[in-house]
């Protein structure tokens, strides 16, 4: 079972394609034109900007929450400033999350951290995955090698369908609350360790892993013990995940070719762990387990694997969005209640 975007073979896509390429494509649905592509990018280079009430906010935020509940308040903050309206249409907002969440994310990140405060703006003809990359390593320049892997997961992790994080801003919007509450349910949606937060989950395994005989007994307590192996397993791909090797190859190339944050020990004892997940659980990896090893090689600090899922998945909700609207019915399941029925009424001083 392979996946597209809109048509497009997402091997190919993670081939040929740039992330902003992709996003266009998953926004106004079609591949553009380099001119398109060239204004597309101007776009967001502008969307970048952070107002300084954002700023001011991203300040007060703690070191200690949880990255998720900080992007949570971008969105909604944000839609409490720059409110969508009939003048900014639906498609200008997606753009300016498409372009604010990786300096809004740096910039919480940096200034948490070390008190730092960074200038958002880089080159102004630095994609987002460049831009990211120069933010939190704080360096004017970027390994090209690095800024390809995290523009090539960006590409893996733009759009899934009726995930749990797509649906819930479908159900959001589909009451005709506004664009940035769709978001900010989807983000919330997303936090769960279950869904985007597998990749920081399987990091947190990986860096207690120091050797193939520590990964054995991890497996092997893992089996016993039937504990959920995060990064196995997919609801809809049950005979492996068609871009689990897209990115296996970027974690595998960034432990070979070593930059910076290279680590051929990570790589070699991911790998061992796949062979025998699949072997004996018969269980495939996700995107997210190799994504760890080529974030963690990337020099992104773990905290920040969801949060990056977000800066890509915005594109997935913002077309879900727009398709939800272009054709709305309120989306209310109704649920089968099995508990007692038809009890008579007990007054308060009666009740034990
Ligand atoms: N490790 C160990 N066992 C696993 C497993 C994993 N990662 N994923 C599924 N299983 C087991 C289940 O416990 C269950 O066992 P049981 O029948 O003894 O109760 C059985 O396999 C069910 O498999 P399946 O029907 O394929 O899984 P699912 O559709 O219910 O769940 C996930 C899909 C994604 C929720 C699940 O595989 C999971 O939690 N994976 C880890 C989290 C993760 O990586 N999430 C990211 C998803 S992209």
């Amino acid at each position: 079972m392979g996946l597209n975007y809109r048509g497009y073979d997402i091997v190919d896509l993670a081939k040929n394609s740039t992330f902003e390429d992709v996003a266009y494509l998953i926004l106004f649905g079609k591949l553009p034109t380099s001119k398109q592509l060239e204004e597309f990018l101007d776009q967001i280079v502008k969307a970048r900007y952070l107002p300084a009430q954002l700023k001011e906010i991203l300040e007060r935020i703690p070191v200690d929450v949880h990255p998720m509940d900080m992007m949570r308040t971008v969105s909604s903050f944000l839609g409490l400033i720059e409110p969508e309206t009939k003048e900014n249409d639906q498609y200008e907002v997606a753009i300016r999350l498409l372009g604010i969440f990786g300096p809004a994310m740096a910039y919480w990140y940096h200034f948490a951290h070390s008190g730092v405060r960074i200038n958002e703006q880089t080159g102004n003809k630095d994609t987002i995955a460049c831009n990211l990359v120069k933010l939190l390593h704080l360096s004017q320049t970027a390994d090209p090698i690095i800024v390809r892997a995290v523009d090539v997961s960006l590409i893996l992790y733009a759009e899934h369908d009726f995930n749990a994080s797509t649906f819930a801003a479908r159900v959001t919007v589909s009451t005709l609350a506004d664009f940035y509450s769709g978001i900010t349910s989807a983000i919330g949606t997303l936090r769960g360790p279950l869904h985007g937060g597998a990749n920081e989950a399987v990091m947190q395994y990986l860096q207690n892993l120091h050797s193939i005989e520590e990964a054995n007994a991890f497996l092997n307590e893992s089996f016993k013990s039937k504990k959920l192996i995060m990064g196995f397993g997919h609801r809809v791909y049950k005979n492996g995940d068609p871009r689990s090797d897209i990115i296996k190859e970027y974690s595998k190339l960034l432990s070979e070719k070593q930059p910076k944050f290279g680590k051929k020990l990570l790589y070699q004892i991911s790998e061992h762990i796949e062979t025998r997940v699949v072997n004996e659980k018969k269980k495939f990896p996700n995107l997210d387990f190799y994504s760890a090893s080529t974030y963690h090689q990337c020099g992104v600090p773990t905290e920040l694997f969801t949060p990056i899922f977000v800066m890509s998945r915005i594109t997935g909700w913002a077309a879900h969005i727009f398709e939800q609207r272009a054709n709305n019915k309120l989306i209310r399941p109704t649920s089968n209640y099995i508990g007692p029925q038809k009890l008579s009424f007990v007054p308060l001083n009666q009740r034990l």
